[in-house]
């Protein structure tokens, strides 16, 4: 963090000192007013729900730019991470600061797929579940429950513990969310492979059986791969900053990244993509394209209550870089499976078309973000609909972690706790209850 030369002075019109309050620039983005020493100064507190003005931390991972449509991960260009690597490469850029080179790839994937069968317990505890629990359900238990079958990693003060707790949830992801599916499908759970990558072990977890041998598609598992990387981390967004909150109190990363799988749970946040989804399949059935003017005015006037899911973002205010990648990966999957013809993806791009172009669209700065066009490609790929948000937890475990281990190294963390803006009773008498 640097200090700037320029400085905030925050004067009151009650005759209250002025206080004068330092800068910090960034590399990039905007400079913040350091505030910690306001409550001191002042007695007073900033007053700022959701967070639309506030910086929770200082942060090295990940960069977003909403204005350009700009998104970089340590520096790096996602268009550029999404085309020359692969997740894992994405993984160890985001956990160590730095792309590996051969040697530490090899070294990097070597240490996480011997991580990717998890203890022979957890299928017990799967076992409790009912079988038609949600996906996200059952994630949320097996992840926070992990910390109780990996009692040398759950010390989030030592290093050594973090390291290890990361390689392991990395690693273990896949595993458990091809359990999930498998469960509830009553099918038998299929053990990690070791020669296959990354993605193409999590598509013979989910779609194997152990009767025959399953070839991985190159073309899904480099969707699959991509869908991964460009979900892996999004900065201070709701899920993150609750891994950051929960993580401040010093609990074991695995009960942190728990509270960030509870909390991508909800629609407003990694839900958005099966919405989307249903909404196509919803426009689909009363019509499809035909219909397709006649749902945009719906949308438009604001007492329907219709939003075009999947479009608009609280942060990027251009096209999300995320959402082209997205739609090459469409175009390359549906091609692949024979499907270019699918109304869907005719119908999305219908739909983005006219959104373009759209006053109302283009006045509020509404393109398309990522979860646009990922329902269709996960659904092509044979994906059920309740377990997109899953996948999106999957691949977004290396964020949480990487930011999580980030806050626990930088000397200036302190629990988080923050104030509020009291707006209940002031003191009271209780009467006895023959009184009330
Ligand atoms: C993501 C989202 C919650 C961002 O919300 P936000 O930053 O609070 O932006 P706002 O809701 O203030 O949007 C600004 C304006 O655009 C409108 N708007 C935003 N998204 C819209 C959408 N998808 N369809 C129609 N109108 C939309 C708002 O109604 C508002 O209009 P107004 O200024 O006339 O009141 C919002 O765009 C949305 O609900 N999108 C659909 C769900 C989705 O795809 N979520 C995935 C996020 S990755």
């Amino acid at each position: 963090m640097k200090l700037s030369d320029n400085k905030a002075t925050l004067s009151f019109s009650n005759g209250k000192a002025a206080v004068e309050l330092p800068v910090y620039e960034g590399t990039m983005g905007p400079d913040v007013i350091d505030i910690r020493k306001l409550y001191g100064q002042t007695g007073m507190f900033t007053y700022d729900p959701g967070f639309l003005s506030t910086a929770s931390c200082q942060s090295a991972i990940t960069y977003i730019d909403g204005d350009k449509g700009e998104l970089l991960y340590r520096g790096y260009p996602i268009e550029q991470l999404a085309t020359n690597c692969d997740y894992l490469e994405t993984c160890y850029l985001l956990l160590y600061g730095e792309l590996p080179n051969a040697t530490q790839k090899a070294e990097f994937d070597e240490r996480v797929t011997r991580h990717t069968m998890v203890n022979e317990q957890m299928q017990f505890f799967l076992r409790g579940f009912r079988r038609d629990a949600h996906p996200m359900a059952i994630l949320t238990g097996l992840v926070g429950g992990l910390s109780a079958f990996y009692h040398d990693s759950t010390d989030i003060n030592n290093p050594e513990h973090r390291e290890i707790a990361a390689i392991r949830l990395i690693a273990k992801m896949p595993t458990l969310v091809a359990m999930a599916y498998k469960y509830g499908i009553g099918a038998p759970y299929m053990y990690p492979q070791n020669n296959l990558s990354y993605a193409g072990n999590f598509l013979r977890m989910m779609f194997g059986n152990p009767c025959e041998e399953y070839k991985v598609n190159p073309v899904l598992e480099r969707a699959m791969d991509r869908i991964f990387i460009l979900h892996a981390d999004h900065e201070q967004n709701a899920s993150t900053s609750t891994v950051r909150l929960c993580g401040s109190s010093g609990t074991n990363p695995f009960a942190a990244i728990a509270a960030g799988v509870a909390c991508l749970w909800g629609p407003a946040h990694g839900g958005a993509n099966e919405a989307c989804l249903n909404m196509l399949e919803d426009i689909q059935r009363n019509g499809g394209v035909a219909k397709v003017g006649e749902f945009m005015e719906k949308v438009k006037d604001k007492s329907s209550g219709v939003k075009l899911m999947g479009f608009g973002h609280r942060v990027y205010k251009n096209y999300d870089p995320r959402a082209k990648l997205m739609q090459e990966t469409c175009n390359e999957v549906l091609a692949e499976l024979g499907l270019e013809k699918d109304p869907l993806f005719a119908l999305a791009k219908q739909l983005e078309k006219i959104a373009l172009e759209d006053d109302y669209f283009v006045q509020r700065k509404l393109y398309p973000n990522v979860d646009f066009y990922s329902g269709i490609v996960q659904r092509a790929i044979g994906i059920p609909v309740n377990l997109f948000t899953g996948i999106f937890a999957l691949a977004r475990t290396v964020g949480w972690i990487a930011q999580l281990n980030e806050m626990i190294s930088d000397p200036e963390y302190k629990i988080g706790r923050p104030r509020q803006l009291f707006t209940g009773h002031a003191p009271r008498q209780v009467q006895p209850i023959g009184q009330r």
